[in-house]
């Protein structure tokens, strides 16, 4: 019997595409090229699955035009770059990659609320600029995370991380808010406590944002939220680009209006708001927050049980949208 035929929309570990060519008729992208929303289509022309990135758009037009298209395997807890009532309609099967990354991701949103609280990134540009000339007092002073009060938006896996890397290793106070409230289990597990929007904003001397993009969650931080933290307060951002205003940030930060931020996600990444670009009081990355070996290979590997779970086996591992097995 022949082997179904998939795409891997974008460069990945040679031993992935290993994986996949024990099961399919794989065509990869070893060069990484961009390919525009056509060439993707014409790509995917009689094949059954996808293996994608997160920066490769499923939408209706795309599986109209692709009928034999059965499974998009996201590498990526998110799936904001899936239409998923699209897939839903068309009987295509979405899946992501949640699980593996939680923990790599919060020890990132960790190390980049320290770097950003602490003005590592700033400092470090200073020195390299051959700039250090003598020591003083205040040079780089920046806020203390021991001891403050850490709000988190959004409180699934990753936030309930960082929540616990707050609470256990710093005693940091830790509110949360989130669409529904946890648990008393595990409010308790992560020493967190549940707030409302506005008190968060208010209360806390460092805001990190972890939920998931909807349209429901677009800005979630503009300049009315923005204008309610404390001046002295910094607000990190790993979720996704689009969470944020980006250009009222940079407002806020260049007005000083609060102390500094870290994003590792922006609206229209890889393009960077240049407004951004000329604050100082910004540690910038670009989308890492999951980038360890151990656990890209991981999220590959997910990514590669789901194609096979499903074309192979009828039997995904992380489905987004069931109603497509129960339909089959
Ligand atoms: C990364 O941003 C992911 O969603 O996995």
């Amino acid at each position: 019997m022949s082997k179904p035929k998939i795409l891997v929309a974008r460069s990945i570990f040679p031993e992935t595409i290993a994986r996949l060519e024990e099961h399919f008729e794989v065509e990869s992208n070893p060069n990484d090229e961009s390919w525009s929303k056509a060439r993707l289509i014409e790509k995917l022309q009689g094949r059954q699955g996808v293996f994608t990135t997160g920066s490769e758009r499923i939408d209706a037009e795309l599986l109209d035009a692709c009928p034999d298209l059965k499974i998009c395997a996201n590498m990526a807890v998110g799936y904001n770059n899936f239409d998923i009532d699209a897939m839903t309609a068309h009987g295509v099967l979405g899946t992501n990659a949640p699980d593996v990354l939680t923990e790599t991701t919060a020890d990132f949103g960790f190390a980049l609320l320290m770097a950003t609280a602490r003005r590592i990134a700033e400092s470090e540009h200073f020195l390299r600029a051959g700039k250090w000339e003598k020591w003083s007092y205040d040079m780089f002073s920046g806020s203390d995370i021991h001891g403050s009060t850490l709000g988190i938006i959004g409180m699934g896996r990753i936030g309930q991380g960082i929540a616990k890397r707050g609470a256990h290793g710093f005693g940091m106070k830790v509110i949360y808010h989130n669409r529904s409230r946890l648990d008393a289990a595990l409010e308790a597990e992560c020493k967190a406590s549940y707030a409302g929007k506005d008190e968060l904003l208010k209360t806390a001397d460092h805001v990190v944002l972890v939920v998931p993009y909807t349209p429901a969650s677009h800005h979630t931080i503009g300049a009315a939220e923005l204008a309610l933290m404390k001046p002295t307060a910094t607000l990190v951002n790993i979720a996704r680009g689009g969470i944020v205003d980006d250009a009222a940030l940079a407002a806020a930060l260049r007005d000083k209006r609060i102390a500094a931020a870290g994003l590792d996600v922006f609206e229209g990444e890889p393009k960077v708001h240049p407004d951004l670009l000329t604050v100082p009081n910004v540690v910038l990355t670009p989308h890492i927050a999951s980038a360890t070996v151990p656990t890209r290979r991981a999220m590959a590997d997910l990514a590669v049980d789901n194609l096979v779970g499903y074309l192979v086996s009828n039997k995904p591992v992380t489905p987004l949208n069931p109603a497509v097995l129960a339909a089959k």
